[in-house]
């Protein structure tokens, strides 16, 4: 139970904060409605890295089709329940957390913002949420762990699977070394998808060397190279791309790499109830249902759809996350309800980052935090945990 008092909580305590600023005609810096940041956002930035963040797969039916789908849910508010104190608090991979939320890997963010995933550490240390760390960051996992341990958060490493076994085992040992408290193994990127905003601008980042800073400063994938990649980029960049992913992979890999580490591993992109039956097979702790934000598979399931059949699949054998559509606080009270553990938040934070760095960022998660705090305790619910599905109804029709 949280020791806050009810005005101390996230929600009133932001309202009044802005409310009180808005006495001296102060406004919000940054955008409050997610439409508007996502336009600020996007307008702010350059056309190559507006498209490589917003877009998707194909067509985009899926991105579109991740956030209709919060739309069949709907919450039955309960009234006079005493929700002066509410709990936010989850235990998730048998810690703690105070609020349900995670920060969402997401790679490359030196196209974002130059403070990139420095800034993003010291915003989710500052609100206590921990931050998943991309292997596709623009910052080396050493020095986001650093900035992390300065601020007093919690890390994540997000593994991406190389193709070359001793570059995933030295990310693996180097992730151990640095701290972090899990690793989520992403299992949907085996290749990268046909993203048509990023085939029309011929754009990927990483080409231009952003994001590959694990790589450059990884012992195996030096190992690969003839010459110092400060020397030539355009090899190293090369080489990355033809390690990068291993479409040959199966769930016996799996079982490999939970045998290689002590730390508890998360397989995130599972949308079918098999596949999160399977990762839990091979020694998983937990699965993400997440399809990547729709970047992934055009027309695969919106995210939402698939998370109560794996939820009851998994049961009582692991933990469940979710990503893919949260934009507010009613979206993730609605995944919770649907039985996650915790969700992730993508999107809205890098936007946040796009127009203020850290500050930015912070303002963001404080925002979706004050907003799942109030809609919790309007909707008659006092504890994050113990939301379930007697919360929700289906549309109907
Ligand atoms: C991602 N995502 C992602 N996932 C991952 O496991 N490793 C990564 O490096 C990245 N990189 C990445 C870059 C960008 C620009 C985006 C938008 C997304 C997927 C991410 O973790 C998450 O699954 C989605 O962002 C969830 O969808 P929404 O809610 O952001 O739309």
């Amino acid at each position: 139970m949280t020791d806050d008092g009810p005005d101390d909580q996230p929600g009133p305590s932001r309202q009044r904060d802005v409310y009180m600023q808005g006495l001296a005609d102060v406004t919000p810096d940054l955008p409050v409605r997610y439409e508007g940041l996502e336009a600020a956002a996007l307008e702010a930035l350059d056309d190559d890295a507006a498209g490589y963040v917003a877009g998707g797969a194909g067509g985009e039916e899926t991105m579109t089709a991740n956030r209709e789908a919060f739309r069949e849910w709907r919450i039955v508010p309960r009234m006079l329940r005493d929700v002066a104190e509410r709990d936010r608090s989850v235990e998730l991979l048998g810690r703690e957390l105070s609020a349900p939320f995670l920060l969402a890997p997401i790679g490359v963010l030196s196209i974002v913002h130059a403070d990139a995933e420095t800034a993003v550490a010291e915003a989710a240390a500052d609100l206590d949420l921990p931050m998943v760390l991309s292997t596709a960051s623009s910052v080396r996992l050493e020095d986001v762990a650093a900035t992390l341990d300065d601020a007093g958060g919690r890390g994540w490493f997000q593994l991406y699977w190389s193709s070359d076994r001793a570059i995933t085992e030295s990310m693996v040992e180097r992730a151990e070394e640095a701290d972090f408290e899990a690793l989520v193994v992403t299992v949907d990127t085996p290749l990268l998808s046909w993203r048509e905003r990023d085939i029309a601008d011929a754009y990927l980042p990483f080409l231009d060397g952003e994001g590959i800073a694990n790589y450059l400063s990884d012992p195996a994938f030096l190992d690969r190279l003839d010459a110092d990649p400060a020397e030539n980029e355009l090899a190293a960049v090369r080489e990355f791309v033809d390690i990068f992913g291993d479409p040959s992979l199966t769930w016996d890999d799996l079982a490999w790499l939970t045998d290689l580490t002590d730390l508890p591993v998360v397989v995130k992109g599972v949308l079918h109830p098999d596949d999160a039956r399977a990762a839990m097979d091979s020694g998983a702790d937990g699965v993400v249902v997440s399809n990547h934000g729709g970047r992934q598979v055009d027309r695969a399931i919106p995210a939402l759809e698939a998370l109560p059949d794996v939820v009851d699949r998994v049961g009582e054998d692991g933990a469940v996350l979710f990503d893919s559509g949260i934009r507010r606080g009613a979206d993730a009270l609605v995944a919770l309800a649907l039985g996650a553990d915790a969700v992730l938040l993508g999107r809205p934070y890098v936007y946040g980052l796009a127009l203020d760095g850290a500050d930015g960022v912070r303002a963001v998660c404080e925002n979706v935090l004050a907003d799942f705090d109030l809609t919790l305790g309007l909707a008659g619910q006092r504890s994050a945990a113990g939301l379930d599905r007697s919360v929700l109804r289906k549309r109907e029709g």
